[in-house]
């Protein structure tokens, strides 16, 4: 049979680590496709660096329309990443009816309804299973193998930067700025980091979760979004002495009221097994009604862990190249006619229990302030720490763990808290999870 022609559009550390996937292990891939899969041409913006590094067996262009339009080109694969020109070749290729397979998670989450649209009606695939967690095959098990499942919640680990980050903090005492550094030195973070360290990128692979977990289109705009920007050491430090690990974690939630979509820090339990995964590992827990809870592990970032995500899609690709498009595996899990219009819980609707890191005036009557306040809420106290002064320092850090209450009666709760003349300063509120079944 003759090859599967590949054209790349994009050879730095997911295109790079497709191209040398490909190369490697090309028998066993070809083994299990049913024939070869070539790469015939890739575009990149500067020649001389691809030419350095991958030779001159390949036909190079830094036209990407070249590539979209070549006539030997079966499957597009889009590496290069952003929102534009991406979509646009995106969408050429699927109406010159070419297979797409994307690792492209923010172009998913923005325009992944067009996108999947514009494929169904040329009966194209487009698959993107290195769009979220790198190399965990977490699309796959969420749209094939729970597909039995009513998911409940999905709650991961799923941006490798901050990961990466938080655990250089916490274990070396490294500065956010240096490890920052090293993990963009890695190719682990994205051409804007501030994607990694505000939660978009994780808000963007949490969209794509919760599409195919319930069964509705991408709502990113809906996405509640807060990085690691503003976590300090000393937040750290006391949610250990507490029992707990902070992580950045994306939860999509089911609940009465809709699903809830949300990226922020979160207090784990350190007896979690995903409250241990650090440096650029991901984790996914996700709770199906009839499985239970089942965990996906692995990395979540990097030339070939992704190549290995991206060349598992070319080979499904390959396989189903030739299958009636409707006997196909439908691209978001759910067949197009049947997605659902669950709304998505707006941040103060969510219930979860808090850690509240307070700094107070070392002076009589200051908790029991507090404590009213709480009370007023309908909040209940899980735990209290508070540290003595340091020498000629009047204020002190006084740190809460609540139950579960609603998020907006603890807004509520802060801002009489923050109001009150013996509290100096903004509360840090970080919320925890304890995902137990
Ligand atoms: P890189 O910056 O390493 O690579 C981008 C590639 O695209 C480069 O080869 C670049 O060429 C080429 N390129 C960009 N714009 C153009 C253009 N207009 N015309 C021609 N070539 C172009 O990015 P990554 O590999 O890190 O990321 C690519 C995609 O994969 C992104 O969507 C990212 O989110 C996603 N992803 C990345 C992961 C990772 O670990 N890095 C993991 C999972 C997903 P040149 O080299 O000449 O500049
Ligand atoms: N910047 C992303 C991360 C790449 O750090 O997780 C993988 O999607």
């Amino acid at each position: 049979m003759n090859p599967m022609r590949i054209g790349l559009l994009g050879l730095g550390t997911a295109g790079g680590g497709t191209y040398q996937i490909l190369l490697r292990n090309r028998e066993e891939i070809a083994r299990r496709a049913g024939r070869e899969i070539h790469v015939v041409t890739a575009a990149v913006r500067d020649l001389d660096k691809a030419k350095a590094k991958f030779g001159l067996d390949l036909r190079l262009t830094t036209n990407p329309e070249y590539v979209v339009d070549a006539p030997d080109v079966d499957i597009v694969v889009e590496l290069m990443g952003g929102i534009e020109p991406a979509r646009s070749l995106i969408l050429a290729a699927i109406r010159k009816g070419k297979h797409v397979v994307t690792a492209n998670k923010a172009l998913l989450a923005l325009h992944g309804n067009e996108i999947f649209s514009e494929a169904q009606k040329y009966g194209v695939m487009v698959a993107f299973e290195a769009a979220v967690a790198g190399g965990i095959p977490i699309i796959k098990a969420l749209r094939e193998g729970l597909t039995a499942n009513r998911i409940q919640w999905v709650a991961g680990i799923i941006n490798g930067t901050s990961n990466f980050i938080l655990t250089r903090m916490r274990d070396e005492g490294a500065s956010f700025a240096d490890a920052l550094a090293e993990a963009q030195k890695l190719g682990y973070a994205e051409a804007d980091p501030t994607f990694d360290i505000e939660g978009i990128d994780a808000a963007h692979k949490l969209t794509i979760m919760a599409a195919i977990a319930f069964g509705v289109p991408m709502k990113f705009d809906q996405a509640y979004t807060e990085g690691i920007s503003k976590l300090t050491a000393a937040d750290i430090q006391y949610a250990e002495e507490f029992g707990y690990r902070i992580k950045l974690l994306g939860i999509c939630r089911r609940t009465d009221h809709g699903f809830e979509l949300r990226v922020h820090p979160t207090l784990i339990p350190e007896r979690q097994l995903i409250a241990n995964v650090d440096g650029v590992m991901n984790a996914i827990l996700v709770r199906g009604d009839a499985v239970g809870s089942t965990l996906y592990y692995g990395a979540g970032a990097g030339a070939e862990p992704t190549g290995s995500a991206v060349v598992a899609d070319l080979v499904d690709v390959t396989r189903m190249h030739t299958a009636d498009p409707d006997h196909r595996v439908p691209h978001l899990a759910f067949q197009p006619d049947r997605l659902s219009d669950l709304n998505v819980v707006p941040i103060e609707g969510v219930v979860t229990s808090y850690y509240l890191r307070l700094r107070a005036l070392d002076r009589p009557g200051v908790l029991a302030d507090v404590t009213r306040i709480l009370a007023d809420n309908g909040i209940s106290i899980e735990a209290m720490l508070q540290r003595e002064p340091a020498e000629g320092e009047e204020q002190v850090d006084v740190i809460f763990l609540t139950h579960r209450t609603l998020e907006s009666s603890m807004n509520a709760a802060i801002a009489k808290i923050e109001a009150l003349t013996s509290i100096a300063g903004p509360a840090v509120r970080i919320r925890m999870e304890s995902l137990a079944s």
